[in-house]
């Protein structure tokens, strides 16, 4: 049986039973690897009360039933959306994108494995509405002088649709814009109508492709230079950090930088990676395995 039967979810509709938050969190975890804390139960009442309503649902029991069934598959992107934090902005941390435009570049460039094939793969795992990878994009735009003949990718994955919708439309309110020069500003986007967003150019959002990922999955496809993991894991038990941060390491190429945010928590479970720095662990240019 798939999930209980109703005794356990019946009753008030204002706020979620001790039960159903169970049952909630048991759900997000399953399908996402977040847990969250158990002191959040007014937090994820409130954030899942919104899509009772979006639904037109009658209550909290209601919904679960409708998320576990095969229709709830189309539902579940906008649940996870509500549950999970998606705040990012422009260069967040500055000093990573430091790193990543100068030593990190310049040692891709300089490296001879790479001088055959010339490209360069990057990840932003857990993009969010876009600002990671789209800064990612400015700092290569910035280097493209000693990127020349140079072929670097950036792919951009978030588990959730909603968030990967408005990264495509690569539309920003000025608050997401704090960190940017004004000079920034106007080689790489363009003013809206509404006169207070900004667009992403064609030229820098061709940079980046965006597709749906979870963390908890594998990454299929070719292995990567550099991968962003940031603000991301704080949310995971250690079980499902575990899980992630192996499924990174596999995704690294040999000699690859793995960058993490400052509050992931997880600096002692990164393996055979060895610390570069205090956000930037380096994969062994030789040798296999994940840990
Ligand atoms: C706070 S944002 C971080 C954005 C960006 N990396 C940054 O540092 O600004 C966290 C993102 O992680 C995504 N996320 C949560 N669980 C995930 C999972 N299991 N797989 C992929 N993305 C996930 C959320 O949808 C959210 O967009």
């Amino acid at each position: 049986m798939p999930f209980p039967a109703s005794p356990a979810l019946t009753m008030e509709p204002d706020k979620l039973s001790p039960r159903q938050f169970e049952l909630f969190r048991d759900f997000i975890y399953r399908k996402s690897g977040i847990r969250i804390e158990a002191t959040k139960i007014t937090l994820l009442t409130n954030r899942i009360r919104r899509r009772v309503k979006a639904r037109d649902l009658a209550d909290f029991e209601a919904y679960y039933r409708m998320l576990v069934s095969p229709a709830g598959e189309a539902e579940l992107e906008q649940f996870l959306d509500e549950v999970t934090t998606n705040e990012t902005s422009f260069f967040r941390t500055p000093h990573h994108f430091e790193w990543f435009k100068g030593p990190f570049l310049d040692e891709m460039v300089a490296r001879p494995g790479l001088a055959s094939t010339r490209k360069v793969r990057i990840w932003s795992a857990a993009c969010s509405t876009g600002e990671e990878p789209y800064t990612l994009a400015i700092c290569l735009a910035e280097a493209a002088i000693k990127l020349r003949d140079w072929k670097v990718s950036v792919l951009a994955t978030d588990i959730s649709e909603a968030v990967l919708r408005q990264a495509r439309a690569g539309i920003y309110r000025p608050r997401a814009l704090q960190e940017m020069s004004e000079q920034r500003l106007k080689r790489h986007f363009e003013p809206q109508a509404d006169g207070e967003s900004f667009g992403i150019r064609p030229a820098l959002k061709s940079m980046v492709e965006f597709r749906r990922h979870n963390l908890m999955e594998p990454h299929p496809g070719p292995p990567f230079d550099c991968v962003f993991i940031r603000n991301v894991l704080i949310y995971f038990d250690r079980d499902s950090k575990q899980v992630v941060i192996n499924n990174l390491i596999r995704a690294l190429a040999p000699g690859g930088y793995l960058v993490v945010g400052p509050s992931e928590g997880i600096y002692d479970m990164l393996g055979m990676l060895t610390k570069h720095s205090h956000f930037a662990y380096q994969k062994p240019l030789s040798g296999g395995g994940t840990s």
